[in-house]
């Protein structure tokens, strides 16, 4: 296993030089998670051609994934060691350990990586088959690991969210956030206020028809994550934000008169009315129906930029929200402006500034012991530019290239000891019109971020990081993937 290009590197890695394991053609899956079976043959069958049973009882099995009997040494690893897993290759068998079914799942993700890229091919490719020998024990840095899709600006339909989440899945992320409401569009149906999805959903930035998922679409989006381990944190923009549930709605709006829809790229401009009574009865309808959709812990009122919203109106928005996202049971997620409003306990801020001194709110937020997820504009908003000649994009947060997405430290990014949850990559689209743009903005900085969130610290490189990298460019390719090929990577 020696210079293995599995992204995100895992914990640990210990080679047997010399010995390999190839899949024979009749090679039998004995998993005691039909999930995780399934996930694994899948994945293997049309670059393989072989059929891959998958059974639960078999006394020769060529692979093996096991529940169960976790290995200590986990715990010291991670501090999520339930998310853990244990690879051992020898010449004649592999057996994958998890913890649980997520553990298992991850464990089947390394598997993958460890076979020749020629793997990720949709048609039947000549083998051998072959994985290095030795062991790996692996397990996460961080709990949340997610990316974040706005479809508000531009709309995009599940199967784009779809292929999406199957890329997440396969390096290790666990979460997917959308963005579901802005000034250009609202993106679910709300059955309470139904013209939030005819009016509110009628068009995106520039124009185009725009689009909002009916609960149907969302709940098959949300059983295709869960089965890939990944949880969609649903997100309603509030106060600000909000110039589309407002064109569907006169009585949400202070004069009481429906503005027009958005199709610009400005922010700022737009609040509900924050005194008047039916715009909490709105959040409490609009929130209770996005819960129900989403069995997540999570539930995201956004907060950001509320610049047309007082400061006085702002905190008592923020004060009888909050407990209403409590009282349905989902932990509170707001961008960290609302640090300075009232502390729900457990909350969650996301940060997503990029200056070197901590602002108001996010000191606020830290000195109140608010957990924090990181998305710090400058490392990992993906729509920033890789550099100035990059087709889309903006860079108010300067250039990422893959190795500023790669190259920080969450444990020492905010002062303090913050409670860091995790880390999450933003994409805002404002720019991003097609699933080929998401793509190009999207790789290979998304593998990037994903390292920094699995890997411990200690284990992870930029040197390291760039080779093995490099491997993921032709499986990307076999998959479809239009990636960003950053000059500073040595692509295979
Ligand atoms: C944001 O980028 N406005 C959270």
């Amino acid at each position: 296993m020696n210079g293995i290009a599995v992204v995100p590197v895992p914990a640990r890695v210990e080679p047997a030089p010399g010995v390999t394991f190839t899949l024979p053609p009749r090679a039998v899956i004995r998993s005691d998670s039909a999930a995780a079976g399934e996930a694994l043959a899948t994945a293997l069958r049309p670059a393989t051609g072989f059929a891959l049973p998958v059974v639960e009882r078999h006394t020769e099995p060529d692979i093996e994934l096991r529940l169960g009997e976790p290995d200590p040494a986990l715990a010291d690893i991670s501090e999520a060691p339930e998310s853990g897993y244990e690879i051992v290759v020898e010449s004649g068998r592999v057996v994958v350990r998890g913890r649980t079914e997520a553990g298992l799942f991850h464990g089947v993700q390394t598997l993958l990586q460890l076979f020749p890229s020629a793997v990720d091919s949709g048609t039947v490719q000549h083998g051998p088959w072959t994985v290095p020998g030795g062991r790996i024990l692996d397990a996460p840095r961080y709990a949340y690991r997610g990316a974040m899709l706005d479809v508000s600006r531009h709309f995009f339909g599940v199967d784009a969210l779809i292929r999406l989440v199957d890329e997440l899945s396969r390096y290790k992320l666990n979460v997917l956030h959308l963005h579901l409401s802005d000034d250009q569009g609202w993106r679910i149906a709300v059955d309470a206020w139904p013209r939030l999805a005819t009016v509110g959903g009628a068009t995106q930035v520039g124009g185009g028809a725009g689009g909002c998922y009916t609960k149907a679409e969302f709940a098959a989006l949300v059983a295709h994550a869960a089965a890939r381990h990944v949880t969609i944190v649903p997100e309603i923009d509030m106060p600000g934000h909000t110039n589309a549930a407002l064109s569907a709605y006169a009585q949400l709006n202070a004069d009481g008169v429906a503005p027009g829809a958005y199709t610009g790229v400005d922010v700022g401009f737009s609040t509900l009315a924050v005194d008047r009574e039916v715009t909490y009865d709105f959040v409490r309808d609009v929130l209770a129906e996005v819960t129900a959709l989403t069995p997540g812990p999570y539930l995201h009122i956004g907060g950001d930029e509320a610049k047309s919203t007082s400061t006085e109106d702002y905190l008592a928005f923020m004060g009888r929200v909050q407990p209403m996202v409590t009282a349905l049971g989902k932990t509170v997620v707001g961008w960290h402006q609302i640090g300075s409003a009232r502390r729900e306990p457990g909350r969650i801020v996301q940060y997503w500034g990029h200056e070197p001194e901590p602002d108001e709110d996010l000191r606020a937020a830290l000195a109140a012991g608010d957990r924090v997820l990181l998305s710090p504009a400058d490392r990992v908003y993906l729509d920033m530019k890789y550099d100035a000649g990059t087709r889309i994009g903006v860079d108010w947060a300067g250039h990422i290239t893959t190795r500023t997405a790669y190259d920080w430290d969450p444990g020492t990014l905010l002062p303090g000891r913050p409670d860091v949850i995790g880390v999450e990559a933003p994409l805002w689209t404002e720019t991003v019109a097609t699933v080929a743009d998401i793509d190009l903005l999207t790789f290979p900085r998304l593998a990037a971020v994903a390292e920094v969130a699995w890997s411990p610290q200690a284990a992870r490189d930029w040197t390291s990081f760039r080779s093995r990298l490099a491997a993921q460019g032709p499986r990307w390719t076999l998959r479809g993937i239009g990636f960003h090929p950053d000059p500073e990577i040595p692509w295979v």
